[in-house]
């Protein structure tokens, strides 16, 4: 039941009901709606079936509420040049972007010469990665990938990517859509702490490398896993790759920004040795959606990426044009909203705003760890905080589905939203703080209202006989 005062999250409507509600905005073939009318069906119709990520009960994914600066800049690109491709389209738009993902070399600490560019989102942002290091691999292989595609391999051993098995499934389509197949993706076991095992790292590298039926040319490293937010050993990669000579990709979709709150930045060492590098601002820092990047440690990498035309990116013309280091020439000019959501905030401001979660995340660990109902499946590194509700005495077969029904009692909760995920082949409950909204004291009020149903459910199944 909902407690006075707590907000709803979302409708708790299920899906014929939503479905009805959504029927008359796509109505195409009726009369038009005039814009005051159309408003309030919207609010009326959609607005209370979405989900409200400004909500302290919102711990189910990396969605955050739209930062204040973030938004002012969303709205002025949309009034004015939302598209940004090249100088031709948007001189201030391009000049912005680019000296935007120079600041960001920086602000990370990048090595001179590197450079970013905005993506779509971080699926893209590794699929770009990929094709870059398969890109190069080619070169070394005496062919140029972009005139001959994956022909040019014809003799030689299949190329592989290996990453952690925790890696997000974005690689799946990047090996997918390179044309490299899931075949193409090597799956590298994880440590106690979920991350990758630097050990078999090297351990399976070798095993490929003596059996010579493929050819790992990058090393995929998560920093932020999706799973638990756990953070593979960034500096050890980069040592395993420059021994076997491959590129390494960070995936830090997730993780990358929290590399900017000093306390936490240890976690992620060696990143900027990387050869490339993603990151979504989209997710925690609460800049609209999509707004992604990627880095390249030796900026001119880029350059694979680059075709130029007659009408449109002119080889010879001397403007910036950060539409030539990524695929889509229609481009959103992402850099306005988080160009100004940083320097609304200020630097400290965004340290406040990153560190806010982790700590957060971290405290509730802490509590629940004295718990003897509670199991935590990570010792979490950032925001997410995975865990089963273990009451003593039931037996592990029931403990699996125990987890389930307590999530499925979650899904129609009007006042949180929480998420599953599987750790070790066991399910587990998932909570992630990404908005500084999600307190301690929220987060475990969350973990006492599931223990609660946790009661309700057992209850129930032992009056069934279950
Ligand atoms: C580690 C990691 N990589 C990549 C992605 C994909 O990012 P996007 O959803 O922006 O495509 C995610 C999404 O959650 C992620 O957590």
């Amino acid at each position: 039941m909902k407690k006075k005062g707590q907000k709803m999250i979302f409708s708790g409507a299920g899906m014929s009901d939503i479905a009805a509600d959504l029927r008359t905005l796509v109505d195409f073939e009726e009369k038009r709606i005039p814009l005051k009318e159309l408003s309030r069906l919207i609010d009326r119709n959609l607005v209370p079936h979405l989900m409200r990520y400004d909500s302290p009960g919102f711990q189910s994914f990396f969605n955050a509420p739209p930062e204040r600066g973030a938004a002012l800049g969303a709205r002025l690109a949309l009034r004015h040049n939302q598209g940004v491709t090249n100088w031709h389209v948007s001189p201030g738009g391009a000049m912005l972007e680019e000296l935007c993902c120079r600041a960001l070399c920086r602000l990370f600490g990048f090595p001179e010469g590197a450079d970013a560019a905005f993506m779509y989102c971080g699926t893209y942002a590794n699929l770009q990665a990929l094709y870059m290091a398969l890109h190069r691999h080619a070169e070394r292989c005496g062919f140029n990938l972009a005139e001959k595609g994956l022909a040019g391999f014809q003799g030689s051993a299949p190329p592989a990517v290996a990453a952690s098995e925790q890696a997000h499934f974005s690689l799946r389509h990047a090996v997918r859509t390179l044309g490299l197949g899931e075949e193409g993706l090597i799956s590298i076991p994880v440590d106690a702490n979920h991350r990758l095992d630097i050990e078999r790292l090297d351990e399976t590298l070798d095993a490929v490398k003596k059996k010579g039926r493929q050819e790992v040319f990058c090393l995929v490293a998560t920093a932020g896993t999706t799973s638990t937010g756990s953070v593979d050993p960034i500096l050890p990669a980069v040592e395993a790759c420059r021994r076997a000579d491959i590129w390494l990709h960070v995936d830090g979709a997730y993780g990358l920004a929290y590399s900017l709150v000093p306390e936490f930045a240890p976690l992620f060492r060696g990143y900027e040795q990387a050869d490339s590098v993603s990151w979504d601002p989209h997710k925690q820092l609460g800049v609209p959606i999509p707004n992604s990047l990627l880095f390249a440690r030796r900026g001119r990498d880029f350059d694979r990426l680059a075709i130029y035309g007659e009408y449109f990116n002119r080889r010879d013309d001397p403007h910036p044009n950060p539409g030539l280091k990524s695929l889509p020439s229609t481009r959103p000019l992402s850099a306005l909203p988080l160009v100004a959501s940083l320097r609304h905030q200020g630097m400290d401001g965004v340290r406040r705003r990153l560190r806010a979660p982790l700590r957060a995340v971290k405290k509730a660990a802490e509590r629940l760890r004295q718990d003897p109902d509670i199991e935590l499946v990570n010792e979490p590194e950032t925001g997410v905080l995975c865990f089963r509700i273990v009451p003593p005495g039931v037996p592990e077969p029931e403990l699996e589905a125990l987890q389930r029904s307590i999530y499925e009692k979650a899904r129609s909760d009007r006042t949180r939203s929480i998420s599953i995920t599987e750790v070790n082949g066991k399910t587990v409950l998932r909570l992630v703080a990404v908005s500084p909204r999600v307190t301690e004291d929220a987060l475990l009020e969350t973990v006492s209202v599931l223990r609660r149903w946790s009661r309700v459910l057992r209850g129930r199944r032992g009056s069934s006989g279950g």
